[in-house]
């Protein structure tokens, strides 16, 4: 589907019905990345995907694309839905970084918060060159040099022995993204605020979930995350990395319903 938001054409999924849970994709991906959360949950609630301006079939604008534009536009794409009432937020990594910024902007939206692979400080110094790197590498030699440099750190090293079919679909959705989207979303990452102080503000029910070989987010820096927000529950899923709701789709879709059922 499509809407008209914020000068640009969004597009996005929407299946199911009853309580909405707005899915946010990380970098540089797409809404694909939640293919086994919309097929697998939309008998358990109403799941909202978008893909992110610059990413999979919504429009590129030029960037860069701060945490806090990202989540107007997914305030507005609820808008366009004409859901006033509060809904359940899941962000992976970026789309973390974004579901933060949506609970900081406007928490009255938010009924529940799932934070998936994701940490709530801001780039060190060495992560904001590490992003003008990156950008100099996507304007010189092309989105799929960025590509191929981040593909071997998504997955857990059993997902890179076991499943190169996954593996291939990763490499095709992150190759998807246009060139306006990876420099947005790195030049609105590199500025994005340090969030760690809102983590004890936070007075919604709220999920920490994360894959035990992440490759990108430790697990201690999850758990530090996780300590700092009153009533937080926290899910480790085995034999998964960064993307874990694609590496062990069950298990991941379990925890969510267990979360969201009693919301
Ligand atoms: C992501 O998966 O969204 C990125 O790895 C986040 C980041 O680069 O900080």
């Amino acid at each position: 589907m499509r809407t008209k938001i914020n000068n640009y054409e969004m597009a996005y999924e929407d299946k199911g019905s009853g309580l909405p849970v707005l899915f946010i994709h990380g970098y540089p991906l797409n809404r694909s990345l939640w293919q086994p959360q919309v097929e697998g949950l939309s008998n358990s609630g109403r799941i909202l995907a978008p893909d992110l301006r610059g990413h999979g079939d919504s429009q590129p604008t030029n960037g860069p694309y701060s945490m806090d534009l990202l989540a107007a536009d997914c305030v507005a794409l609820l808008d366009s839905l004409e859901l006033r009432a509060p809904v359940i937020v899941c962000g992976l990594s970026m789309g973390g970084y974004i579901a933060l910024a949506l609970y900081r902007n406007y928490p009255e939206r938010l009924s529940g918060l799932i934070l998936a692979a994701t940490r709530a400080g801001a780039d060190s110094a060495e992560g904001k060159k590490n992003r003008d790197q990156t950008a100099n590498l996507a304007k010189e030699k092309g989105v799929e040099a960025v590509v191929e440099s981040m593909l071997p750190k998504m997955m857990s090293p059993k997902t890179y022995q076991q499943n190169s079919e996954l593996v291939d679909r990763i490499r095709k959705i992150m190759e998807a993204t246009s060139l306006e989207g990876v420099l947005g979303d790195l030049m609105g990452m590199k500025e994005r605020p340090d969030s760690r102080s809102l983590l004890e503000t936070i007075d919604i029910p709220t999920l920490v979930i994360h894959g035990a070989d992440d490759q990108i987010i430790s697990t201690e820096e999850t758990r530090q995350m996780y300590a700092q927000i009153p009533g937080a529950v926290l899910e480790t899923v085995p034999d998964a990395g960064h993307l874990l709701n694609l590496e062990q789709p069950e298990i991941f879709n379990q925890a969510i319903r267990r979360f969201i059922q009693p919301l």
